[in-house]
This record gives C-alpha cells, sequence and structure tokens, in this order.
C-alpha cells in the first residue's frame, strides 16, 4: 500500500475498514469466548467511544498540561484500591494493559532492590507469561515453581521455600488464566513478607470481578490488597470492567513501594522526561473512555454484570461436566473455564475446529506439566441467557470431532520434531517446518487442529522459536499485484 495521491472521501475509508472487520471474531454476542469481553448492555460502546474521542488527542505525557487526565487517572486508582482492599496509603498507575501492569511491578521491585546483583522472581509455574517477558526485558531470572497435582493451585510451601536472598517479587494470580484458579495469596504473601520481599497478585483478569462474586455469596478466597504480605496488585480494566482495550491499572500498598517505578530523566536538552509508566506519549482517549464506562455501569451494574456471568459459568461448567468426554479440569472460583477430553479417542483441537465451524471461539491451550491439551473459555455477561445454545453445539462439536477421531502426526515428524535444536536451525529450515505446519502464509488456516497437533509436539523452546518466526511472516507486507494484473481479476 503507498498513500492515495489526494486522499480518499471518509465514507470510502470506513466502507473499507468495515468490510476488513466484518472478517474478524465477533467482539460482541459471547461466541468468542477469549480475547473479548462483552457486557451486553445496548449504548456502552457509543458512550465509550464518544468519551475516548473527547480526549483522544490529549498527552498523559505531561498531565499538568492536561488536568483533566490527571484526575481521572486518580480517581479510576482511588475506585480500583477501594474495590480491592487497598487503604488510605495505597497508590497506582493506569497503565496501557495486563502485561504492562505485571512488568511495571517486576521493574519496580527489582529496581528497589539495587543491592542484588541478580535478581530473580518466585513464579508459580501458572502465573502469565507476561511475568517471563518481564524477566526477559529487564534481565531477571524467573525461578517457576510446580503447582498442586489436580487443582492447578500454587503451592505454598514450595514458593517459601524458593525464595531466597536474590528474590525481589513473588507472584500469585487471582485467578490464573489457563485453569481460573486463585492462588493461595495471604499463605504465599506471609512467606514473601517473612524473607521481606515484595508480593505482587495479579488479578488482571480477576479482580474487577471476584469481589462482585464474593458480595453475591460465591466463596472467592482471599486474595487482595488487605491480606498481610500483599505488597501490589494489577487488575485490567479492558478485562471484567468491560471498558474499551487500553487500560490496566497497577496499585501498590503504598506511595514508597510506587517510587521506583517511575522514571525521570534530565540527561537531555528537551522537555522534561517524567514518565509513571512504560509509556512517554499516552493517548488520554483509553482512559477517559475508561472512566466514562466506569462511572456509568456503577456499584450496582457490576454486581448484576457480575451476576448474569457467574449464572453463565454456573450453567457452562454443570453442562460440560453432562457431556460425555469433556470435563472442566480444577475448581475454577472465577469465570474462567478450562476444559479436557476424559477419553482418548477425542481431540479437544478437533472440538475447537468444529465450535469454529459452529460459529463460536473456544481458545486451544497446549499440554503444560500436569495440565492436558484444553480448551480455554472466558465466560463474560453477554454469555448469559445463551447457555443451551453453547452447549448442545459442543455437545454436537464432540461428535463430529469423536467420528473424525484424534489428530495423528506420523511417529517419525513426531520424533523429528522433539528432537530438533532450535539453535541450530537456519532460516530456510525455519521456513521449512513453518511451511510443514501449514504456518507459511499470510493468515492462518481455518482449521487448526493438525497444526496444534504439531506445535503440541515441539518441546517449549522450539515452539517459542517456530511461533517467533511465524510471526515475522505475519508481519511482512503483502506486495501488490504487479500492474495489470488486478484490473483483470
Ligand atoms: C492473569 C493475567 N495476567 C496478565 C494478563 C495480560 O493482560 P494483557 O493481555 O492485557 O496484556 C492476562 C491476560 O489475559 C491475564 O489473564
Amino acid at each position: 500500500m503507498t498513500l492515495h495521491n489526494t486522499g480518499l472521501p471518509a465514507d470510502q475509508v470506513l466502507d473499507e475498514l468495515r468490510t476488513m472487520r466484518s472478517g474478524d471474531l465477533p467482539t460482541h454476542g459471547g461466541r468468542t469466548l477469549a480475547y473479548v469481553y462483552d457486557s451486553g448492555l445496548a449504548g456502552l460502546d457509543e458512550l465509550a467511544m464518544s468519551a475516548y474521542a473527547l480526549a483522544s488527542a490529549t498527552n498523559g505525557l505531561d498531565p499538568t498540561a492536561f488536568p483533566s487526565l490527571l484526575r481521572m487517572e486518580n480517581e479510576i486508582v482511588a475506585t480500583a484500591a477501594a474495590l480491592l482492599g487497598g487503604g488510605p496509603s495505597t497508590a497506582g498507575s493506569v497503565t496501557s494493559g495486563g502485561t504492562e501492569s505485571c512488568m511495571l511491578a517486576v521493574h519496580a521491585a527489582r529496581a528497589a532492590r539495587p543491592d542484588v546483583e541478580r535478581p530473580t522472581i518466585v513464579l508459580a509455574s501458572t502465573a502469565h507469561a507476561a511475568f517471563h517477558k518481564a524477566a526477559h526485558y529487564f534481565g531477571v531470572e524467573a525461578v517457576t515453581v510446580p503447582v498442586l497435582p489436580e487443582s492447578f493451585v500454587a503451592d505454598p510451601a514450595a514458593m517459601a521455600a524458593a525464595i531466597d536472598e536474590r528474590t525481589v517479587l513473588v507472584v500469585v494470580s487471582a485467578p490464573s488464566y489457563a485453569h481460573g484458579v486463585v492462588d493461595p495469596v495471604p499463605e504465599v504473601a506471609a512467606a514473601a513478607a517473612a524473607r521481606g520481599v515484595r508480593c505482587h497478585v495479579d488479578a488482571c483478569i480477576g479482580g474487577w470481578v471476584l469481589p462482585y462474586l464474593r458480595a453475591l455469596g460465591a466463596p472467592v478466597p482471599d486474595f487482595d490488597l488487605s491480606v498481610p504480605g500483599v505488597t501490589s496488585l494489577s487488575v485490567d480494566l479492558h478485562k471484567y470492567a468491560y471498558c474499551p482495550k487500553g487500560t490496566s491499572v497497577l496499585l501498590h500498598a503504598d506511595a514508597e513501594l510506587r517510587r521506583s517505578q517511575f522514571f525521570a530523566s534530565a540527561r537531555w536538552p528537551g522537555y522534561t522526561m517524567l514518565n509513571s509508566t512504560m509509556q512517554s506519549t499516552r493517548s488520554g482517549g483509553p482512559l477517559a473512555a475508561a472512566w466514562a464506562v466506569l462511572n456509568h455501569i456503577g456499584d450496582q451494574g457490576y454486581r448484576e454484570l457480575a451476576s448474569r456471568t457467574l449464572a453463565a459459568v454456573r450453567a457452562l461448567r454443570s453442562g460440560i461436566d453432562a457431556i460425555d468426554g469433556l470435563r472442566v479440569q480444577g475448581d475454577p472460583q472465577a469465570t474462567l473455564l478450562s476444559v479436557v477430553a476424559t477419553t482418548g479417542d477425542l481431540d479437544v483441537f478437533t472440538v475447537a475446529d468444529e465450535m469454529t465451524e459452529r460459529g463460536w471461539y473456544l481458545q486451544p491451550q497446549f499440554g503444560f506439566e500436569g495440565s492436558p491439551p484444553n480448551l480455554h473459555l472466558t465466560v463474560t455477561a453477554a454469555n448469559h441467557g445463551a447457555e443451551a445454545a453453547l452447549l448442545s453445539d459442543l455437545a454436537s462439536a464432540v461428535a463430529a470431532a469423536r467420528r473424525s477421531g484424534p489428530v495423528t502426526l506420523a511417529p517419525e515428524l513426531t520424533s523429528a520434531i522433539a528432537t530438533l535444536d532450535p539453535s541450530g536451525l537456519t532460516s530456510e529450515q525455519f521456513a521449512g517446518l513453518l511451511a510443514m505446519a501449514g504456518l507459511e502464509g499470510t493468515g492462518t488456516p481455518k482449521r487448526m487442529a493438525e497444526i496444534n497437533a504439531m506445535l503440541a509436539a515441539a518441546p517449549p523452546t522450539l515452539r517459542e522459536r517456530l511461533l517467533v518466526e511465524f510471526l515475522g511472516v505475519l508481519y511482512t507486507p503483502v506486495p501488490p499485484p504487479p500492474a495489470g494484473e488486478s484490473d483483470s481479476a
């Protein structure tokens, strides 16, 4: 694509965008059970977009220049703190998303301990990959501790034993993304506090819904800032607060703990560089949209949304357990379900493909330690009322997947993949492997079961390399067709 010489009319540009968007997964209606969060509330998108437009050109780079942004951020942080057990000294920041909040928690913890030469973070093995990204970016070593079998919650004794003089942060989840279970936060936080180490609760996905589930009578273990020893907590507004993408909150138990998160530089001749988060120029759009959505939905509104979500989760969980061949793993206390096959003749990745054919997106998760390959469901308020439709399609998807049988790879292919050393492969060999996995094109094929089976056979290091190569293929602009060819098409 090159710029049009004179530009296109606004209507034409928007039409083209609508056409492109029609090929995406639906963001409303509850049929996409990962990536998106749908309140089902009429008018919420319009409100969010009006608020976004009002502030999109402002710049959080200098909050003194845009006091509206400063006020909205302080109000959002105070609201999150009040919901999540904060006290008068709780301090925080609004970030661009969960990954940024988690990374900043790691950065703040590491920067506060310049005395530790080779810092580590101690993670339950189910902690979100954002912490591995933080470790990778910030030169910190991630020490992962296996979770308890079957329940998939952090093992407090093993976590405590993994803390040593190099540990700058201990991480637990409320809940974990993969299994939707809440780690034993009080025990782990107490162990961290006993060693004088910070403890972060990753409540990115659960933070805005767990307090309401508890108020509705659901059994929710203690997980928030009121737990002694918890020093920071992340909660995403673009998840169960149903705000547009681009907002999360990182809370610290007090402002002293937050200081090392900030960055100032007086070592250049331009404006004063003073940042509370990883971004420097920050659009006020997402912040204003979140502020508007929080104010509009309100406490009672979130309680009602949580009530609908809880009804959907309960109906889906018992309905899935009643389908012959499927089972929900662990004892999820939040709004996420992880579904495994109970019989060898059923391949969950084929079930996912069959659900795609029926207009539902369930997210494949690879086997990891004691967790077999499974399907992830992020359940939101919009799923309530359509539980029976989902379950009936799921039962028919299971029957179809049984008929086609599990994906089997040639044994020589499986053993070749399992023994390949990614460090010794050339880019041509990677291109060959991607082609074998069906990942050489510019898009992903509709049926993914074979590809997932191949990726599942690859050890994590090889899988990571293959996926990075794949990303390179995806983010390569398609060259325009030679002159004349598009006219004749
Ligand atoms: C527990 C948890 N932490 C962190 C993240 C990362 O959030 P984001 O995708 O907004 O960067 C997620 C995303 O699902 C999550 O579930």
